[in-house]
């Protein structure tokens, strides 16, 4: 096996520190691309990137906070630029499923004229015990807007399997993947999952966006982040499209993906969801 220089962008990430342990397993040369690695890479700092791209033959791009952003399209056109004439050979784009912004900076990627694999995901699991979910979760009371609507959550487990497959194997050029969970679940559904398998008891109440951003204003929640939450509930879980499943981790992984439960079990034994919120 040829081991290969990979630069992950976000390899301290939900998806991206598990791409890293998995490369790193298999002995290739890993270098994480963060604010705190070293060299640093900072999607804000375009006159750094050469250093985080030098020597490296593949780079895995999670961009942040998202592709939907203002500004993410001429970040990735950049990166791209910076790409080719660093004689980067491969690229593998994390994208999100069902974001029409997102689907702009993939056609960056997909006609840089180096090879590429764009990974879309849906909704992560994780979202519930390292991101903006978690909170709630502790709290016991969980209130979101779009009850009704049923989403195929994805592990990122499986991301980061799939993800690696693309980086390391050219047989995934040119694929276009779409990722979610073997399974459709509302919040409530995926709550209840959660309080049966932490035992703990935890409420869900639905509210509309409206209800939704002004807590987050009451709260103090900066505004763009505040956009960013309202576009994945309204564009993303409010487009019926984005309620179904894909099976392309089967295709990839020769095996069923991650279900909900499998994930709340696995967090649930950590403990995570039976801590206790630090109180300031
Ligand atoms: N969450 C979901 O459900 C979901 C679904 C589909 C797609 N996605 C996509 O997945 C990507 C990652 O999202 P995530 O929320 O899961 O985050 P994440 O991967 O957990 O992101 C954190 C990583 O990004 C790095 N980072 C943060 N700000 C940075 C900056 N300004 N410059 C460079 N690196 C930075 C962090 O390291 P440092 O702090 O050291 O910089 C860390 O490595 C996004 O593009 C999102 O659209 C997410």
């Amino acid at each position: 096996m040829k081991l290969e220089n990979i630069l992950v962008i976000g390899g301290t990430g939900k998806t991206g520190r598990k791409i890293v342990h998995l490369l790193k397993e298999s002995g290739h040369n890993v270098r994480v691309g963060s604010r705190s690695a070293q060299p640093s890479f900072d999607w804000h700092q375009p006159g750094n990137w050469s250093k985080a791209l030098s020597g490296m033959d593949k780079v895995y791009i999670t961009y942040q906070p998202d592709l939907a952003v203002p500004g993410a399209l001429e970040a990735i056109e950049e990166l791209v630029n910076q790409a080719r004439k660093s004689s980067v050979k491969k690229l593998v784009l994390l994208s999100g499923k069902g974001e029409r912004e997102a689907e702009l900076c993939e056609q960056v990627v997909i006609h840089s004229g180096i090879d590429y694999t764009i990974v879309r995901a849906s909704w992560f699991n994780q979202n519930f015990n390292e991101n903006f979910l978690l909170d709630p979760v502790l709290d016991g009371v969980v209130a979101l807007p779009q009850a009704e609507v049923k989403i195929p959550f994805v592990d990122t487990d499986d991301i980061a399997e799939v993800a690696v497959k693309a980086i390391l194997d050219d047989k995934h050029n040119g694929q276009i993947y779409q990722l979610t969970g073997p399974e459709l679940l509302t919040f409530k559904q995926a709550i209840a999952t959660i309080a049966n398998a932490s035992n703990r008891a935890i409420t869900f109440v639905p509210i509309s966006i409206q209800e939704y951003s002004q807590g987050m204003r009451d709260a103090n929640v900066p505004e763009d982040f505040i956009w960013l939450i309202e576009y994945l509930f309204t564009e993303v879980l409010g487009n019926p499209k984005n309620s179904e499943i894909t099976n392309d981790i089967e295709q990839v992984l020769k095996r069923k993906p991650i279900s909900f439960t499998e994930y709340a079990e696995k967090v649930a034994a950590t403990g995570v969801w039976n801590s206790l919120k630090e109180t300031v």
